[in-house]
């Protein structure tokens, strides 16, 4: 078994799963990703989230390990999404006894997804279960990521079980604290995980960052990724800047080009950003990732899209990177349009269209027809310029 001790009476008992190469079949996993469940060990034993079934092995014999001869009396469900929830099977079937507790929304879903419909305990806003030594108080935080979730809360050590919040891709690979493990990939990934997956439901992060705001807290066990110790203000601060839209100072620069005429627009798209900030990325949107994309325009504030003219509309990668923006309704971005065309450009008038929107300050696009004249680069750097004076010149305070 691979368990971790993480206070006297909490232990670890995830999975690390290197085996799935897309998360919701979409999301690319190189660094893998960790199912993170807890067990708390008191008068009476608690489980709280299982991991994905696939695992479920694994996880039985960590379950198994901690507990030795003692039964499960709980099993919390603070979040219903599979990748939590599809290992509730595998520990009913071997704890029959235990008593599934979740609101009115989970016990719904649990009925729906796995038709359990006996040996449960709903709780409401501000119930506690009592365990001995140890107490979980329940704060409902609905769409922080789905309806039914909710967090608990260790009152005597000051822990929270937070869901999917605060969590990030990456195996935990031979430790599970924080402060024992090297964090680069685990921030790295934090954006991506958070764009892609929270990114739309910045309201109702937000929401739960002000309900949890008054706990004192000493440990966020989070379902995915490091258990957050010293690094709490940093992590809640991330997650509070991302659910708030705030961008970095930064300028992501994404084209879809394919016979290159775009591609150096962007390349002098870029040339005349860098003049100001040394952070400008720039993005084939035909090869890199959409998920990291979207990643790098959730962390900074300047977005600037080139797209070549394709059938008198967006090049279809852009149009689909455009969309995916939208259904998040990214807010406080500085944004620009660039494209090319031979006959009749269409481009900009959709990416200005999508980008008013979304409430987005614009700066002046510029489209080339054929090839790029020696002015037309100069034009362009004007552009880069001024996307990126815009978001060097507003402070944060102001978005
Ligand atoms: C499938 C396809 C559809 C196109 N549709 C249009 C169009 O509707 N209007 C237009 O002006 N140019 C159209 N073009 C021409 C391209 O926009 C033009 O070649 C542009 O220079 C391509 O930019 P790129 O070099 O960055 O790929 C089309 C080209 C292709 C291959
Ligand atoms: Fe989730
Ligand atoms: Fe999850």
């Amino acid at each position: 078994m691979n368990t971790y001790s993480l206070t006297q009476d909490l232990y670890y008992v995830g999975v690390n799963d290197r085996h799935t190469h897309l998360f919701e079949n979409m999301l690319p996993l190189p660094y893998g990703v960790s199912y993170n469940s807890y067990l708390l060990i008191d008068d009476k034993t608690v489980l709280i989230d299982t991991v994905e079934s696939q695992f479920a092995d694994s996880f039985l014999e960590n379950v198994k390990s901690v507990l030795g001869n003692r039964s499960l009396d709980y099993l919390v469900v603070n979040h219903m999404e599979p990748d939590h929830s599809s290992g509730i099977k595998a520990i009913r079937a071997l704890y029959p006894n235990v008593k599934v507790v979740g609101n009115s929304k989970t016990i719904a879903m649990l009925q729906g997804f796995y038709g359990v419909n006996s040996d449960l305990l709903e709780v409401k806003e501000g119930d506690v279960l009592e365990l001995g030594k140890h107490r979980l108080r329940f704060y409902m935080t609905p769409m922080v990521h789905w309806p039914e979730v909710m967090m608990a809360y260790e009152e005597t050590e000051e822990i929270l079980f937070s869901a999917d919040a605060f969590g990030c891709f990456g195996t935990l690979d031979g430790a599970v604290l924080d402060k024992d493990l090297d964090l680069d990939k685990y921030y790295q990934e934090m954006y991506r995980y958070y764009a892609n997956i929270v990114g739309k439901y910045g309201n109702p992060v937000q929401a739960a960052l002000k309900k949890l705001g008054a706990l004192s807290l000493k440990m966020i066990c989070t379902l995915h990724g490091p258990v957050w110790t010293d690094s709490i203000a940093k992590t809640v601060g991330i997650y509070d800047q991302l659910s708030k839209y705030q961008g970095q100072e930064g300028v992501v620069i994404v084209y879809g080009s394919m016979y290159g005429h775009t591609e150096k627009m962007a390349e002098a798209v870029a040339r005349g950003a860098m003049k100001y900030t040394k952070k400008v990325i720039l993005h084939d949107v035909s090869k890199t990732d959409v998920s990291q994309i979207l990643s790098d325009i959730f962390k900074y504030k300047g977005v600037i899209i080139g797209s070549a003219t394709y059938c008198n509309a967006l090049y279809p990668n852009i149009s689909s990177l455009v969309e995916k923006i939208e259904l998040r309704g990214l807010k406080n971005r500085v944004f620009a349009a660039f494209g090319n065309f031979t006959w009749a450009g269409a481009t900009i008038k959709p990416l200005e269209a999508f980008a008013t929107n979304l409430g987005w300050t614009l700066k002046s696009s510029y489209e080339v027809k054929q090839g790029l004249q020696p002015n037309d680069y100069e034009q362009l750097r004007t552009l880069g310029g001024e996307v990126a004076q815009a978001v060097i010149a507003q402070p944060e305070a102001n978005n």
